[in-house]
């Protein structure tokens, strides 16, 4: 199925969502990782003249975080508090994210209307009182089926994520009727085959719940770190159904419907694989019980891993961004992990990797390209960008090559969510720019003194900055400082107007920035890496 982004009940908002973080430690690149590509879409539908909405926040009950906060001496609210304000937000900030929403979970916009979802589906009978005992993972904060876990010393079993010990937990709660969905689901798998992404995401989904559900355990009554049951508040609601719920009371649910009816439900809710069973089974089924419309497409993305196991904060294999962007620049840090990792895949971060590619993609191929162009034009023209009035076959394939990178890049990240793809199409554009110039040697064609030289130095220089123009477009979405900086350089604000409100669907047009733009050297978008201090 592929995006529109339109939602089916015809309101406009490509609405996009990042799993809502724990709160109990900072964030480590693993969150970014999300975060970041969430970004990206949310720029690239932008630019597509597309109405986005993108939402992030903080998951903030549950276990987890009480006992961190005990742990720390403060309550689990100061906690909370503290980490936002202190760690998530500004991470947030310092990566240029353009969130148009922070929900977290402990706030009233969001209490309230969960209680009034779980009291709906109690009076509808879709909620009812048990028992149940079984192992539970408080680093997933999930019951765990005995099948499901590792041998680990002493007898003891381990989560199979955490490879910690999981707990006998025993417990009378409200359940809700799962298990009466699997049917409904799997028909609603089948009839939206592009609903869970990638196909080895949707085969999972599809082999658990044809196994069978059980039903979901929606309450717990030995800790009070939660939101009231309102019938029962001796029990606090699970933090998975609280959390899930915050992608419909962020957007108006129960309070605003003409906000809630042109944004929900979401066009793409991007997750880890980690927890997709949540998204694509337990979330759709609790909007199938109120009646509501269910989501477009659950995405989930592969972990960035270190020595084989996937990176944590509790495993002590956290890394911090900012000892990345701190050495490599925002800009640089966005477009790696996009550029080097198949959404959807597990990927190993390196530092050699990353401080290879940047070199070779982003200082030689991308900021040598950008600072070349500018400085011929200021060098041969006094700045000011001359018209191509000599071109030719090779100016044709130039033009060309855009226009098949415009389409590949818009098909891959602005369809396929393929962020690999989308960049490769553009980076192998700079390639070709750059072959081009290679070819056509403008140094030494600026040794021609007669006028057909003169005329095709123009149309060189004009040619390759013409490219910048429409390759700082396409890289706006991925990185915004650098391409903001070339959209500068080029002197395109003046003719062209603001680079975000330029069109994907129009970069592929030829001949947009005008003779006569003023091109200046700026800054170097890539500097070269010094040496790590500490390698
Ligand atoms: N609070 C829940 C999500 C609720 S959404 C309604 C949660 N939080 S989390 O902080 O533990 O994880 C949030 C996201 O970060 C998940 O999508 C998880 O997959 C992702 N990552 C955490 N470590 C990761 C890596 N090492 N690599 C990639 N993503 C990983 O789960």
């Amino acid at each position: 199925m592929a995006a529109t982004g339109t939602n089916s009940n015809g309101a406009s908002a490509y609405y996009v969502t990042t799993p809502i973080y724990y709160v109990n430690d900072r964030p480590h690149l693993g969150h970014a990782y999300t975060t970041v590509a969430g970004d990206v879409l949310t720029r690239w539908h932008r630019q597509r003249g597309e109405k986005v909405w993108y939402l992030t926040g903080t998951d903030e009950h549950g276990q987890k975080i009480m006992r961190t906060a005990d742990a720390n001496g403060v309550t689990p609210q100061q906690w909370c508090d503290k980490l936002v304000e202190e760690a998530w937000k500004p991470l947030w900030q310092h990566l240029d994210i353009a969130n148009d929403d922070f929900i977290r979970t402990t706030q009233e916009r969001h209490t309230h209307r969960v209680q009034e979802f779980v009291q709906d589906l109690y009076d509808k009978g879709e909620i009812y009182q048990g028992g149940y005992e079984g192992p539970y993972c408080v680093g997933c904060e999930e019951y765990k089926t005995p099948g499901e876990l590792l041998d680990g010393e002493g007898g003891a079993k381990l989560c199979p994520i955490h490879k910690r010990p999981v707990e006998m937990l025993k417990e009378e709660n409200y359940f809700f009727k799962l298990s009466e969905y699997g049917p409904k689901l799997l028909e609603f798998y089948e009839a939206n085959p592009g609903f869970i992404q990638p196909e080895s995401a949707r085969n999972e989904v599809l082999q658990f719940v044809r196994q069978g559900l059980q039903d979901l355990s929606i309450s717990r009554s030995t800790f009070d770190w939660g939101i009231p049951i309102p019938w029962d508040p001796k029990h606090v609601i699970y933090v998975w159904v609280d959390a899930l719920l915050n992608y419909a009371t962020a957007v108006g649910y129960g309070a605003d419907s003409a906000k809630f009816d042109a944004t929900f439900p979401a066009d793409v809710h991007l997750v880890g694989k980690d927890i997709l069973r949540f998204h694509a089974v337990i979330w759709p089924a609790m909007l199938m019980a109120q009646g509501l419309p269910l989501p477009k497409r659950v995405v989930a993305n592969g972990w960035l891993m270190v020595g084989g196991e996937k990176m944590s904060k509790s495993n002590l294999t956290g890394i911090a961004p900012q000892d990345l962007t701190s050495h490599f620049g925002v800009d640089a840090y966005r477009w790696y992990f996009l550029r080097a990792i198949q959404f959807g895949q597990d990927g190993s971060f390196s530092w050699e990797d990353f401080s290879a590619r940047y070199t070779s993609e982003l200082a030689n191929d991308f900021g040598n390209l950008a600072s070349r162009v500018a400085a011929m034009v200021g060098k041969y023209f006094g700045g000011a960008l001359p018209a191509a009035t000599a071109a030719g076959d090779a100016e044709q394939a130039v033009a060309d090559g855009l226009a098949r990178a415009v389409a590949e890049a818009d098909r891959k990240i602005g369809e396929e969510i393929d962020f690999a793809g989308g960049i490769a199409a553009v980076f192998d554009f700079i390639k070709q720019v750059n072959g081009y110039l290679t070819e056509q040697e403008p140094w030494k064609v600026a040794k021609d003194g007669s006028p057909e030289g003169q005329a095709r130095l123009a149309t060189i220089l004009y040619t390759a900055a013409e490219s910048l123009r429409a390759i700082a477009v396409l890289l706006n979405p991925v990185m915004p400082g650098a391409a903001a900086k070339l959209w500068d350089s080029l002197g395109a604000e003046a003719a062209l107007g603001a680079l975000a409100d330029q069109r994907i669907g129009e970069a592929a047009g030829w001949g947009l920035l005008p003779a006569g733009a003023t091109v200046t050297k700026g800054d170097i978008l890539f500097p070269r890496l010094e040496e790590k201090k500490d390698a």
